[in-house]
């Protein structure tokens, strides 16, 4: 077997050593002294009794709540990056609630061409009546940024920032991991595997952050050596990494695997863009990290498999897992709107 560190992925990786930055909280209040949610920027610090609530709420979602709760209010989505699942699920879940819904992408905000900042940005959709907006945006800490900035009343909540912080997934993800094992009492004791570029993602580092705070003890990292964080003991604490897959998978119960986040790999220097389409790269990845039906048949028919979406089938996974019985994939895409109902009536219902 190649090494993992001999792959032409890798060897191309070499040039992106970054986006390590700005991992670090930047001391935001996201609860009031009664428990009640005010924004949501990320996992940490979050107590669990909000947790539960949302989990809750997000339950009764699925046995036919809609309350219009949200009535009169407006909600603007501004998404500097694109999305599919997490936009269209917040959009939904917001008009559910009664409110008015703005959809801002790239495309229509002055950010891109007219180069108006983020926080002016954030100013401007408030002083049109916002009662909350939820943004994504490529940099890290970016909602703690506009909560900053926002007027006292509006609700922020990240719909994803830079490879930071990815809240309302790792909530979408738990809820459907405790759905599935039947309570979160359930959960705790399962091994979980999060697999593939950890490097780049907010999603691992929201559903590491709440798997520890839901209790859950046994979770490993498993990815390239140049897609795993140089600072990964102290970012992911207590937790062990493994290059080999097969070595990490062994004895999981829960498999969460992760897109190869080709687009952030090129962010510096616009030199060295890895083409998704190369053959060689998604071979070698799918040969050394992809997810078949031989290594989640060593698992057993209990485990279980989730991806956040987008899939680069064939790469990080086959057809024949992503779509099999042991895939909650588009389970975890359904519950992603209760989960989003939940969040947006605990911030924004009066
Ligand atoms: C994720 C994201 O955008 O962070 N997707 C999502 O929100 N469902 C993961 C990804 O893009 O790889």
């Amino acid at each position: 077997m190649v090494a993992p560190d001999r792959i032409r992925l890798i060897d191309q990786l070499t040039f992106f050593g970054r986006m390590t930055a700005g991992h670090k909280n930047m001391n935001i209040k996201q609860v009031d002294d009664n428990g009640k949610l005010l924004h949501l920027a990320t996992i940490t610090g979050l107590p669990p009794a909000v947790v539960q609530r949302l989990f809750n709420r997000a339950t009764q979602y699925l046995q036919g709540e809609r309350q219009r709760l949200l009535l009169g209010r407006l909600v603007v989505l501004v998404f500097y990056e694109s999305s599919t699942r997490t936009r269209c699920a917040f959009d939904i879940s917001a008009k559910q609630l009664g409110a008015d819904v703005v959809s801002l992408d790239q495309i229509n905000m002055a950010g891109d061409t007219k180069k108006e900042s983020l926080e002016d940005t954030i100013r401007n959709v408030a002083a049109m009546g916002a009662s909350g907006i939820v943004l994504r945006h490529g940099q890290n800490n970016s909602s703690a940024m506009a909560i900053r900035v926002a007027p006292e009343g509006i609700g922020i909540i990240n719909g994803g920032d830079g490879c930071y912080a990815h809240p309302t997934q790792a909530l979408t993800d738990a809820f459907t991991l405790c759905q599935h094992f039947g309570g979160g009492d359930n959960l705790v004791n399962k091994k979980v595997a999060i697999v593939g570029d950890v490097l780049h993602s907010r999603v691992a580092r929201s559903n590491f952050a709440l798997l520890r705070l839901l209790g859950v003890e046994d979770i490993c990292l498993i990815g390239p050596p140049k897609l795993c964080p140089p600072n990964l003991a102290e970012e992911f604490k207590g937790t062990r990494i493994y290059h080999d897959i097969d070595e990490g998978l062994r004895g999981v119960d829960v498999v969460m695997l992760l897109r190869v986040q080709f687009e952030r790999f090129d962010k510096a220097t616009e030199t060295y863009l890895i083409d998704i389409n190369d053959l060689e790269i998604a071979d070698n990845y799918h040969r050394l990290y992809g997810l078949t039906a031989a290594r989640l048949q060593q698992l057993g028919e209990h485990a279980v498999v989730l991806h956040p979406g987008p899939i680069n089938r064939g790469m990080e996974v086959t057809d024949e897992v992503a779509d099999g019985g042991q895939s909650l994939i588009l389970q975890q895409v359904a519950n992603g709107m209760a989960i989003r109902y939940a969040v947006l009536s605990d911030i924004l219902a009066s």
